[in-house]
């Protein structure tokens, strides 16, 4: 087992065949180490099974102990302990935020690879609708509104930016992320896309941003409260023609994942969203080791794709297209991710759903 060069990068967590009985400590093991399923009540125990899905290979976190998180034998240097801290999810992202765009995150990767064909797939019937929607701007030229709902750095924001929109067209780009250190970098990255000295500027080709640091799902905390995200102008959000929402579900419970988005969608409405695979999310979940050598996590749930299919039909929606992605050798062998994807190759980590919001 290889000793980290640094600690300061994505895990993805990797089990060992433990049957594990460990609390959800900031400084014990963590249970979703293990391949605790849910891992989104950060004071259960959870009721682990062990599995013999992957092998331990996990150059960040070595095999640990059913009982204790001792050092193991790699060599002469022994590695401490490895302690977890969990956080809100929020807070998670505020502290990933410098790091999370150049840490080695695998998922991201698969995700690029995924969206190459399926954003294009996704956005041009999204378009053809707008030419002939109603949604026209006060000069009458055709509009089509986009949003990428818990955008992060604006990873995929970039995309909708770039996309070779034909010039008739008024495109209003919104992100929204309610991790300020996230929006923070998204505003860094995005505003040179905006303002290409050698190009024509985004806005002379009619296109817009706005990214705006908001809760996108006020009804996990107070059901009661509207769908719809507010955003701080006052205006309020007006439903839009498509979202996406990419690695974002992981963390939210899927029937107000879904109701939000239905509230944000126009009818007919399109969305992509994107999330980790249920056989990747059963013993692995977002977070990051930071500086001091800690795993730092949020909330997550490793929802399947069928849960996820059903609770977007429970929420009006017509399921257009769903896409699953195993970690290939080719992956790994061609770079796409790095050398950590190893132990993850013939799993399903990915997967990513086209939905419609019936009109
Ligand atoms: C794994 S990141 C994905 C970011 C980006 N969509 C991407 O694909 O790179 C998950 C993002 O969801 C955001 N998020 C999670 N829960 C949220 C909520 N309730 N409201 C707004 N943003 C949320 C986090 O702040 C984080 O930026």
């Amino acid at each position: 087992m290889a000793i980290p060069t640094d600690v300061n990068r994505t895990f993805d967590t990797s089990l060992v065949d433990f049957n594990v009985n460990a609390s959800f400590s900031t400084t014990e093991s963590d249970p979703s180490d293990y391949g605790a399923v849910n891992h989104a009540t950060t004071t259960k125990t959870p009721d682990v099974q062990p599995t013999s899905l992957f092998e331990e290979q996990n150059q960040e976190m070595p095999a640990q102990s059913q009982t204790s998180v001792s050092p193991v034998d790699i060599g002469s240097a022994p590695k401490p302990p490895t302690s977890v801290q969990h956080l809100p999810t929020q807070d998670t992202y505020d502290q990933w935020a410098s790091i999370y765009d150049t840490d080695g995150n695998m998922l991201q990767s698969i995700d690029d690879a995924e969206l190459e064909t399926l954003l294009p797939d996704f956005l041009a019937p999204a378009l053809s609708s707008s030419k002939s929607s109603s949604t026209k701007s006060a000069q009458d030229t055709p509009t089509l509104s986009l949003l990428d709902l818990g955008c992060g750095t604006g990873r995929n924001t970039a995309k909708l930016l770039s996309y070779a929109w034909p010039a008739n067209l008024l495109v209003e780009v919104m992100g929204l992320d309610f991790s300020r250190g996230m929006l923070d970098v998204a505003r860094t990255k995005l505003r040179p896309l905006m303002h290409n000295s050698k190009d024509k500027s985004k806005e002379e080709q009619n296109i817009s941003l706005r990214l705006e640091c908001t809760d996108c799902f006020p009804t996990i905390s107070h059901p009661s409260a509207s769908p719809l995200p507010s955003v701080p102008d006052g205006i309020g959000l007006r439903p839009v023609d498509a979202v996406i929402s990419t690695l974002v579900l992981e963390h939210i419970p899927l029937l107000p994942f879904f109701a939000t988005l239905a509230a944000l969608l126009v009818p007919n409405g399109l969305a992509l969203v994107t999330n980790m695979h249920a056989q990747m999310g059963a013993v692995s979940q977002a977070g990051f080791v930071n500086a001091r050598g800690v795993k730092v996590r949020g909330s997550s749930f490793a929802h399947t794709v069928e849960e996820t299919v059903q609770a977007a039909g429970e929420c009006g929606f017509e399921v257009v297209e769903v896409r699953e992605r195993a970690m290939s050798r080719e992956d790994v062998e061609c770079g796409r991710v790095g050398s950590r994807g190893g132990k993850w190759v013939g799993v399903k980590v990915w997967f990513g759903v086209v939905v419609r919001k019936v009109g």
